[in-house]
């Protein structure tokens, strides 16, 4: 029996087709998922889209068509970018896939019944473009902690989960553990949100109707996060009967996210897991920001590079070694085309390339294009033979610790 390795990306959201930073997280985590593959391991890599909320409904009324058209044009198009940059996913979820739905509203309502959710009101401050509610000791300057744009007061009916009942139980994941990775992440989310004092969270909404309706009362929507974070289970059968691979995949070995969600996969999706009593992951590892001009590119900015584009002008291959070599995973990068192109000229055209043409060549001059099948060796050659012995070692090591640099 080979041994499992499941591993995820974020759903991205398909308010807009997705940029190169969307595309580094698939390509990295198409990286792993590779090189388990390879040492023999039995992957399940999944990676989907997110398509509920405000966001994406306004801009569908934008675009003057129904969410649904919207979305399915858009996810269309996440797809074909990860399948033209060999994304090699074993599963692609869609949170508008009735299953999905089902299996959400089901959710919802256990623990509504079993007293994790409960009604109340909420009176805050509300962040539309991350669709978030915030606190007062939570605003930055007044403004949205994540984004730092305006955000509105706004008061409503809601339900709300028993977030502050799972606090002791997510300290002691996020400090005792290696659950979340890099270690760095942790105390970000210690000083941030642990200390100040966990809040039940607002889990429904009223605002708007692109979601997935609370079935036991009409006029709420499940606030998308839950919807979102529940695709990781729901992809692989967690109570439904159009997959059947949970058992055998869950827990996930390891959550590919950016910075800016690590906070609702290391505090809200545990707690969720703890609640609905199942095993929790094994690894959230937050990953940094391409930025662009220094600021993180983004959809909603507007900053974004087009990965087709790249493509076409510099070929795939050479952008994905591009992803993985210029970046410190755990860290932000800058994109540029400068620091693209002269990737793509020193270390892929002079250094590889010459060296396999060099071989080739030598091969073809001296051997006439076979190589001998014995030969003396010289102590040149001992030390050359050390060095790749050694290079599988040394290759896993860096892979294991996602070091892709
Ligand atoms: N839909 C949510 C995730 C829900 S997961 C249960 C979301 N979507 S997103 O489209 O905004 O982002 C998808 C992923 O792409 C996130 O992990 C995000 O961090 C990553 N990236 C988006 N922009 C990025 C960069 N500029 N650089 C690197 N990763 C980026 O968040």
């Amino acid at each position: 029996m080979k041994e499992k390795f499941y591993i995820t990306t974020a759903i991205a959201y398909t308010s807009q087709k997705p940029h190169i930073g969307n595309v580094y997280e698939a390509v990295l985590t198409d990286a792993i998922a590779r090189y388990k593959r390879q040492s023999g391991k039995d992957v399940f890599f999944l990676t989907g889209t997110d398509e509920h909320g405000q966001k994406i409904e306004d801009y569908a009324a934008k675009a003057g068509v129904s969410p649904k058209a919207y979305v399915d044009g858009v996810a269309g198009e996440i797809r074909a970018v990860w399948d033209a940059f060999g994304v090699s996913y074993d599963g692609f979820i869609r949170t508008t896939d009735p299953q999905h739905e089902r299996v959400v509203q089901k959710i919802f309502r256990r623990l509504y019944e079993q007293g994790d959710i409960y009604k109340g009101a909420y009176e805050g401050h509300y962040c539309k473009p991350c669709e978030s509610f915030w606190t007062e000791t939570q605003l930055v300057d007044g403004k949205c902690p994540d984004c730092g744009r305006p955000v509105v007061d706004a008061e409503e009916e809601a339900y709300f989960f028993r977030l502050s009942k799972y606090a002791d139980r997510i300290q002691d994941l996020l400090e005792n553990t290696d659950f979340l990775q890099p270690r760095s992440r942790v105390n970000e989310m210690i000083n941030n949100f642990i200390k100040p004092g966990l809040e039940d969270l607002c889990v429904s909404r009223t605002s708007f109707s692109w979601g997935v309706p609370v079935d036991f009362d009409p006029g709420h929507v499940v606030y998308v996060w839950i919807d979102a974070l529940s695709n990781y289970i729901n992809a692989l059968g967690y109570e439904n009967d159009r997959y059947h691979d949970f058992d055998k995949f869950w827990p996930a070995d390891v959550h590919f996210v950016g910075k800016e969600i690590v906070r609702f996969h290391s505090i809200i999706w545990p707690a969720i897991l703890m609640a609905l009593d199942l095993p929790l992951p094994k690894h959230v590892y937050g990953h940094g920001w391409l930025l662009l001009d220094g600021g993180k590119m983004s959809k909603s900015k507007g900053n974004v590079v087009d990965p087709y584009v790249l493509a076409e002008r510099y070929g795939v291959d050479a952008l994905r070694y591009f992803l993985l070599r210029e970046f410190p995973f755990g860290s932000d990068g800058n994109f540029s085309n400068e620091a693209l192109i002269s990737r793509i000229n020193i270390d892929l055209a002079n250094d590889l390339g010459n060296l396999l043409s060099r071989s080739v060549s030598m091969v073809e001059k001296y051997f006439g294009g076979t190589l001998p099948a014995e030969h003396q060796a010289d102590p040149i050659d001992e030390e050359l033979v050390g060095m790749i012995s050694s290079l599988r070692e040394k290759y896993e090591e860096q892979m294991e610790h996602y070091a892709f640099q």
